[in-house]
């Protein structure tokens, strides 16, 4: 791009349907400068991130760069005037390795013939750059989401975009590795005097590399500041606005817990190396661990997802063993995926109709599914959890974050005893998730057994009774009490040497 002044949104305005979600936005990138972009669930963020990266047309306002106003046809075509884009739900080529991932649109070829060796080696060196190890021969489609989602990451930062935008990049890493990407992110935007723009809900994370700050609320600005003017508690109140005033208010209170549901003994598979863990009715137990360290893995392969090879499982007092998701939920268990386009949600179906899918046995009378009942409970549930947009269209439609409220009104439908919840409150605003802890302490005490991975030790601490640790896919089965944990103790237990 030939100019190299900042990159400017006046006027912009969108709707789907009729339905107006940006309603005149004015926004600003400047080159070298981090804008942190932040709003409740809904608020339209992704949205207008689409309208700057090309992704999708705007209905009015205009688009420029310095002072020349541009127009995008695609997102290539935003690509080809240096304008990149790092969206919520990925989109790297599962089948492709992770190295011709890295290199899509830019294969290095001689002569016609792509030059693998060389984009292996150079690729494997970029990941190293990162603290990555994983190997670039791999398909993408057998890393775990938090390593596809920071390959999909590297893969934007090391073009030759003047403009970067990224939303929500970190919501599947843990700490260290957030802290990590995001001072990586802040070097290229000083070196390389490019303007990045962030989404995230973790405000404490971006607040720390934002030189500007833009809050939207129902599609408009409501808040933003540069600089020294910056006020974390002036953007939460703007985010949570009236609708959510009890934002972090959650307070968990201990149910006592009742006899041992899940008995795990020695569980071996694909990675997972040896499990114990035991775990009560009543209680939250929460999974703490480094990326790879198998937290996933043991949730997927009790739900039949991912195969076991050997070892004991006990549920209720009756043996089980894990074979296919149906049957595991026949068993009672309900589990909420990390990765909710994969196996997730259906998204051509409603959100009525994603919540009630598991639990349809419940609603069939004489042989006949009652949909009004099933849909009124669906909606009924939906709303306690303060799910917004239009219930009734395509899931694919709604907002990341309330995509994932439906996933957990499913959940909540299902009725299961044994409830695994893999980062529950993934790309969830900061209102909603007060009201997901109070849901997951009202299963609590009900007396369902509850087991949760989560990358945000706070919220392990805040939501748990009892935490373990993974660790290169084992887990002794020693769950501490929350009271006697602080969070640099777990990081220490997660990062200490294979035994
Ligand atoms: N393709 C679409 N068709 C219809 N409605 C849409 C579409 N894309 C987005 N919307 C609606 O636009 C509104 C804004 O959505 P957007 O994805 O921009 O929110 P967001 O701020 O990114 O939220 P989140 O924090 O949950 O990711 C929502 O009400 C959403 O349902
Ligand atoms: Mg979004």
């Amino acid at each position: 791009m030939a100019s190299n002044g900042s990159y400017t949104a006046s006027g912009i305005t969108k709707a789907f349907s009729g339905v107006g979600v940006l309603h005149g936005i004015d926004f600003m990138v400047r080159p070298g400068t981090i804008h942190g972009l932040f709003g409740h669930n809904g608020a339209g963020k992704s949205t207008l991130l689409k309208i700057l990266a090309g992704a999708q047309p705007q209905d009015e306002g205009i688009l420029s760069v310095g002072p020349d106003v541009v127009t995008l046809s695609s997102p290539r075509d935003a690509l080809a005037k240096g304008i990149a884009c790092v969206y919520q739900e990925l989109r790297l080529i599962p089948n492709l390795t992770v190295a011709e991932n890295l290199f899509l649109g830019r294969e290095v070829s001689l002569h016609g013939v792509k030059r693998s060796a060389e984009m292996n080696s150079y690729s494997q060196r970029l990941l190293s750059e990162y603290g990555m190890s994983t190997d670039v021969t791999r398909p993408v489609k057998s890393l775990s989401h938090p390593e596809k989602q920071l390959v999909e990451v590297i893969a934007n930062l090391d073009g030759r975009a003047q403009f970067i935008f990224l939303d929500e990049p970190t919501t599947a890493l843990d700490g260290q590795q957030s802290a990590e990407l995001l001072g990586h992110v802040r070097r290229i935007a000083l070196e390389r005097n490019v303007g990045i723009v962030l989404v995230s809900h973790k405000l404490d994370e971006v607040l720390s590399v934002c030189d500007e700050a833009t809050v939207l609320s129902g599609g408009r600005v409501v808040y933003h500041a540069v600089g020294g003017d910056l006020s974390k508690q002036a953007i939460v109140d703007a985010i949570v606005g009236d609708a959510h005033a009890h934002a972090n208010d959650f307070k968990r209170h201990k149910t006592p817990a009742g006899e041992v549901y899940l008995r795990v003994k020695n569980l071996s598979g694909a990675r997972l190396k040896g499990v114990d863990i035991e775990a009560r009715r009543g209680e939250v137990l929460g999974l703490y661990g480094l990326v790879g360290s198998g937290r996933t893995r043991f949730l997927r392969s009790l739900y039949g997802m991912d195969p076991v090879a050997s070892g004991e499982i006990e549920i209720g007092g009756a043996p089980y063993k894990p074979s296919t998701a149906k049957a595991a939920i026949r068993s009672r268990i309900a589990l909420l995926t990390e990765e909710r386009k994969i196996d997730g949600f259906i998204p051509l179906m409603s959100a009525y109709q994603n919540v009630v899918l598991s639990s349809l046995s419940r609603y069939r009378k004489a042989g006949f599914v009652q949909v009004s009942t099933a849909r009124a409970a669906a909606r009924k549930t939906l709303s306690r959890i303060g799910t917004r947009g239009k219930l009734d269209g395509p899931i694919k439609s709604l907002s990341g974050g309330n995509q994932q409220k439906v996933l957990l009104a499913r959940i909540i439908e299902q009725n299961a005893d044994l409830i695994l919840l893999d980062e529950p409150t993934k790309g969830v605003d900061i209102g909603a998730k007060s009201d997901i802890y109070q849901i997951i302490q009202t299963l609590a005490d009900q007396g369902k057994c509850i087991i949760v991975v989560s990358s945000e030790e706070e919220e392990l601490m805040d939501i748990c009774d009892r935490i373990a640790v993974f660790q290169h896919g084992r887990c002794n089965g020693q769950a501490s009490a929350v009271s006697d944990l602080t969070v640099g103790q777990l990081r220490e237990a997660a990062w200490a040497p294979a035994a």
